[in-house]
C-alpha cells in the first residue's frame, strides 16, 4: 500500500453483495484473482489480499467508524444508540484509549489462561447432561452456553443468572451485526436489560468490594474519573456482547470442520492438548466468525494501481485474506497440520482495536474442543453441517445438531 503514484489507474473489481452472502469463499476467490481491491454497488472498497490488511494497523491511514452506522439507519436515540456512542469499539484516539485501558489487564493472556480449567469443567457438565439423550442443538446447548457462563463468572454474576443473562445477550448481540430495523425494539430491550444488570452488579461492588474483576474495574474507572457512568457500563456490555456470537460461531465452525475431516479429528482425539491450538487456528482461518472490519480512509491511498479516495469506507475482508494463497498455500484445504502460518491471525482484527477478548476466546474454544475430544470422541454431527453465511462484519451460522454418545 502506498500514497498515490502518477500511474495509478486501475479499476477495482465490482462485487455483487447478494452472491457473496451465500457462498462467500468461492466468490471472493474469483474476485481476488482479478484484483486485490473490489468495490460494492454502494461504493464500499473491499481489500482482498492479506498483505494489505496492515492498513488496519495504521491509524494514520484509516479511522474506526463512530456513529455513522447509526446515522445511516436513522437511529438517533435509545439504548443501542447509546451503546454505539459510548463503547470502545466505535471510538478513536484518546477516547478509545480511555475506554479500553481499564479492561486491558483483565483480558491479558496470562490471566485468561486461568479460566481454562473452568471451561473444561463446564464443557464436561454440558456433555454429561446431553450424553445418550439423542440430537442436541449444539449452538444453544454448548457453544452459546460456554462463553455466556464464563463471562458471567468473570464479571461476578450469580451462577443462577446466566440463563436469563444469556437471553438478553442473544437479543442485544444482534445490534453489533447486521440487523433489520424492525428488530430494533428487541435489540434495544436486550441492551437496556444488560445495562441495568451491569449497573446493579457495579453498584453492589462499590458498596461491598470483593476480590474480583468487577471490583477492580469499578476502582480503575473511579480513580481515572474520566468515564461517564454509561461509558463504564457500556464497556462491560461491550465485552459481553463482542464475545457472544463470535465465540459461539467459532467453536461450532472448528468442531464442524474437524468432524468433516475424520482423519484430523482422530489426531485431536489422540492428543487433545497437542492439537487444540492448531485446530482452533485453522478453524478460524477456514471460516472466520467476523468476515470483515470496516474503516474510513483518512487520506487517499493506492493498492496496486487502485486509488481509494480520502473519506471513503474501506472494508478489510478478513475472510478473503485468510484464504490468500500467497500466505496460506492451497487455502481451500482445511488442515490443522499447516506450518509456517503468520503469528498474527487477522480473524481477530488488528491495530489499536485488535480483539480485546482474543485470549479468552482462544481459551474457550481450545478447551471446548479438547474436552469434547477427551470425553466424547464419538460425537456425531446429525444432518447437514452448519453454513456460515455472509462475508462482512459478524457472520451468521445457521444450525448444528450433534449427538454426544
Ligand atoms: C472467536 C471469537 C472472536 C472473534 C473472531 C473476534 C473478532 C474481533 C475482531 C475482528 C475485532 C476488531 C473489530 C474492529 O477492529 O473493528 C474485535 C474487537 C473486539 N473484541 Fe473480539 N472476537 C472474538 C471474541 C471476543 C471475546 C470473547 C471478547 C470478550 C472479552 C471480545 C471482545 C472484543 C472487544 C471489546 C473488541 C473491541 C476492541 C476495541 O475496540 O478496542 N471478542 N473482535
Amino acid at each position: 500500500m502506498s500514497a498515490v503514484s502518477q500511474n495509478a489507474a486501475r479499476e477495482p473489481v465490482k462485487i455483487d453483495s447478494s452472491i457473496s452472502y451465500e457462498t462467500p469463499h468461492a466468490y471472493y476467490k474469483s474476485l481476488r484473482e482479478q484484483c486485490p481491491v473490489a468495490i460494492t454497488d454502494i461504493g464500499v472498497f473491499v481489500v482482498l489480499k492479506h498483505r494489505y490488511m496492515d492498513m488496519l494497523l495504521d491509524n494514520a491511514n484509516t479511522r474506526q467508524f463512530e456513529l455513522e452506522g447509526m446515522m445511516l439507519r436513522g437511529i438517533s436515540s435509545g439504548p443501542l444508540y447509546e451503546f454505539y456512542r459510548d463503547v470502545m469499539l466505535f471510538a478513536n484516539g484518546d477516547v478509545h484509549k480511555r475506554r479500553r485501558a481499564p479492561m486491558v489487564r483483565t483480558f491479558a493472556y496470562k490471566l485468561m489462561d486461568g479460566v481454562r480449567p473452568r471451561v473444561r469443567e463446564i464443557a464436561g457438565e454440558v456433555i454429561e447432561a446431553h450424553r445418550g439423550k439423542g440430537p442436541v442443538n449444539f449452538l444453544d446447548a454448548f457453544s452459546r452456553a460456554i462463553p455466556a457462563r464464563i463471562i458471567a463468572e468473570i464479571i461476578g454474576a450469580p451462577p443462577s443468572d446466566w440463563e436469563k443473562f444469556s437471553k438478553w445477550v442473544a437479543a442485544a448481540a444482534r445490534g453489533i451485526g447486521f440487523f433489520q430495523n424492525d428488530e430494533l425494539p428487541e435489540i434495544d430491550a436486550g441492551v437496556a436489560a444488560l445495562g441495568a444488570y451491569v449497573e446493579e452488579l457495579l453498584n453492589d461492588r462499590r458498596a461491598a468490594p470483593r476480590d474480583d474483576f468487577l471490583t477492580s474495574y469499578a476502582r480503575a474507572t473511579a480513580s481515572a474519573g474520566d468515564l461517564t457512568e454509561n461509558e463504564i457500563r457500556m464497556q462491560m456490555a461491550g465485552v459481553i456482547l463482542a464475545g457472544a456470537d463470535t465465540t459461539r460461531t467459532g467453536t461450532a465452525s472448528v468442531l464442524s470442520q474437524l468432524l468433516q475431516h475424520q482423519d484430523q479429528w482422530a489426531l485431536v482425539c489422540e492428543d487433545p492438548d497437542k492439537w487444540k491450538k492448531a485446530a482452533v487456528e485453522e478453524g478460524l482461518r477456514y471460516d472466520p466468525p467476523v468476515g470483515s472490519v470496516p474503516r474510513f480512509t483518512l487520506r487517499e491511498l493506492e493498492i496496486e494501481g487502485v486509488v481509494i479516495p480520502e473519506g471513503r469506507v474501506v472494508s478489510m475482508s478478513v475472510l478473503s485474506g485468510l484464504r490468500d494463497p500467497d500466505v496460506y498455500p492451497d487455502p481451500d484445504r482445511f488442515d490443522i497440520r499447516r506450518e509456517g502460518i503468520p503469528r498474527w491471525n487477522i480473524a481477530f482484527g488488528g491495530g489499536s482495536h485488535r480483539c480485546l477478548g482474543e485470549a479468552l476466546a482462544r481459551a474457550e474454544m481450545e478447551e471446548s474442543i479438547a474436552t469434547i475430544a477427551r470425553l466424547a470422541p464419538n460425537i456425531a454431527m446429525i444432518g447437514k453441517p452448519p453454513t456460515i453465511k455472509g462475508a462482512a462484519a459478524i457472520r451468521h451460522i445457521d444450525a448444528m445438531t450433534v449427538e454426544f454418545s
